[in-house]
Formats: structure tokens, sequence, C-alpha cells
């Protein structure tokens, strides 16, 4: 396991694979280094040690993450414990491919709830007037903030997190087991815990390829791919050096390969059959 960069800058060209140009000491001055740092090294754990996550903790964790800037302030996303171990059975049991999840002290549903928009129509005596894709895409972007948010404050609180969207794979029998009514639908699950282990933050593709001045211009994105491939593998070889050897793929190959077959093909009728528009 390498040693983790010793600042900011260190640990963004660690990721980036390019240089990142200290801050000027004016601005370096104001800044929360370790939170950015924090937020620089977040990495998807799938181990965690056997320490409970104590029920205050959570409450405050997901007040923090509800806590979200929310679109027109609708508050259209909700958090799901599964705690009664019966119910986990029941989710754990429709990823059996990450058997992983089980370890997990915490698993969380983050969903879209479009349904609290409604009923305050309702209490208005008036029609909606909202039945159309943005309908659905506002809950799915504020559960998304939210769901981002709970990895943030779970880290500050000394916690690791994966997301698990592979949930989404048999939505209709999630929304059966959370009992989740019409307008309501997964975004993703989370697990989340004490870390069992140390990683090094996964690469990122260079800056060039993802933030764009002024206008969007992808015209250095081959170069970019083909340079974050041979990082890719590199990283993989320091990590999983056995993995590595028997795959030797870059990402976008492997992302080729992933995806090859349609992936949730069935999602858009999901979401329909729970009552949103998609026109
Ligand atoms: C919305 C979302 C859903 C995800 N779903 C899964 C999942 O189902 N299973 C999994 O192992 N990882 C999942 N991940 C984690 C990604 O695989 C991970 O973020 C990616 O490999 C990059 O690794 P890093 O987060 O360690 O940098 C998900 C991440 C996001 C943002």
């Amino acid at each position: 396991m390498a040693a983790s960069p010793a600042t900011l800058t260190d640990l963004l060209a660690a990721r980036f694979g390019h240089p990142f140009e200290p801050l000027p000491g004016s601005v370096a001055a104001s800044i929360d280094e370790a939170a950015l740092r924090r937020i620089a090294g977040q990495s998807s754990h799938r181990r965690w040690s056997d320490q409970p996550v104590h029920d205050a903790l959570l409450r405050t964790l997901a007040a923090c993450a509800l806590s979200a800037p929310s679109k027109s302030y609708l508050q259209q996303a909700d958090i799901i414990a599964v705690q009664d171990s019966g119910q986990r059975r029941k989710v754990e049991a429709l990823v059996p491919k990450m058997p992983w999840m089980r370890q997990a002290p915490l698993l969380l549903v983050f969903c879209g709830n479009g349904r609290r928009f409604r009923q305050l129509f309702e209490r208005a005596g008036q029609p909606f007037a909202n039945e159309h894709l943005d309908g659905f895409f506002n809950p799915a972007v504020d559960a998304s903030l939210v769901l981002m948010n709970f990895m943030q404050s779970a880290a500050a609180a000394g916690l690791v997190c994966c997301p698990i969207s592979v949930l989404r794979d048999q939505a209709a029998a999630l929304r059966d087991i959370l009992a989740l009514p019409a307008h309501v639908f997964p975004v993703a699950g989370l697990c989340a815990g004490y870390p069992a282990e140390q990683r090094e933050p996964n690469p990122r593709l260079a800056l060039s390829a993802t933030l764009h001045l002024d206008r969007f211009d992808d015209q250095g994105q081959a170069q970019a791919i083909e340079d974050f491939d041979r990082r890719y593998v590199a990283a993989r070889q320091r990590h999983a050096p056995q993995a590595a050897q028997e795959a030797p793929q870059g990402w976008s190959q492997e992302r080729v390969q992933m995806y090859r077959e349609a992936q949730r093909a069935d999602w858009g009728q999901f979401v329909r059959s729970q009552g949103f528009r998609t026109e």
C-alpha cells in the first residue's frame, strides 16, 4: 500500500496523473485542507470492520445528508435504512454477486420521492400540472445529492461506503420488499461502516478531458483515454497484481466489456410503472 500523498496538490496529482499548481498563499490560508483532502481521497470500500455504527450517528448522518440543496425546495429524496435482519436478507438476496454487502454494518437505499410533491397538490385541491420527464429527473437529482452528502458526512465521521446501483437490476422486487408506493423509486443503495483497510484512491481522467473552458471541447479525448488506460493498468498492477495479470485490459476496454450487453433495459418501464411520465 502506497503512502498517502503529503499535500492536497500531491493527492490530486496522483489521482489525475498531471501536476497541480500549488494554491497561492492567500487562497491556501482560507481553505479547509483536511476537508478537501478527504473529498479528493474518496474511495469506494467493499470491506468493513465489525465495529457497529451507532443509531444516533446514523440519524446524524442522515440529517446531514438531507441538508443537501433541493430543487425548488421540493425535498424529493428519502433514505430507507434497512435494519431488520429479515428485510436485509431479502434485499441482499437480490444481488448474490455482491456477497460483501452482508458484512456492511449499514445498508441504506436512497430514493427519489415524487409522491410528496403530488400530495401537496392533493392537499391544496389542485390538479397536478407536472406529469413529464422533469418530474422524474428532479427527484433523481435530489436523491443523488443526498447520497453524495451522506457519503461525505460519513467520511467526516470516519466511515467508508460503497454505492450499490446493482439493486436497480431488480427494481420491481426491491420496490415490493421496501413497500415503495407510486412515484417513489430507488436511485441507489449504500453500504457503509468503519474501514477494514486503507485504499489508494482510484485514478481519474485528466482534467483536460473533463474540465472545459467556456465551451465543450473533446478534441483531446482520444489521447486522454489512451493516457488514462495506461495509468489505470499501472494502478491495477499496484493494487491487484494477480487480477492485472489475468485481465490486463485498460479502463476503456473493460467498460466496453462491461456494457457489451444492455444493462437494466427495463428501467424505463419500471419508472413508468411507478406512475412517472417519461415524455
Ligand atoms: C451511483 C453509483 C452506483 C454504484 N453502484 C455500485 C455497485 O452496484 N457495485 C459496486 O461494487 N460499486 C458501485 N459503485 C462504485 C463504483 O464502482 C466506484 O465509484 C468506481 O469504481 C470508482 O471507484 P472509486 O469510487 O473507488 O474511485 C457505484 C458508484 C456510484 C456513483
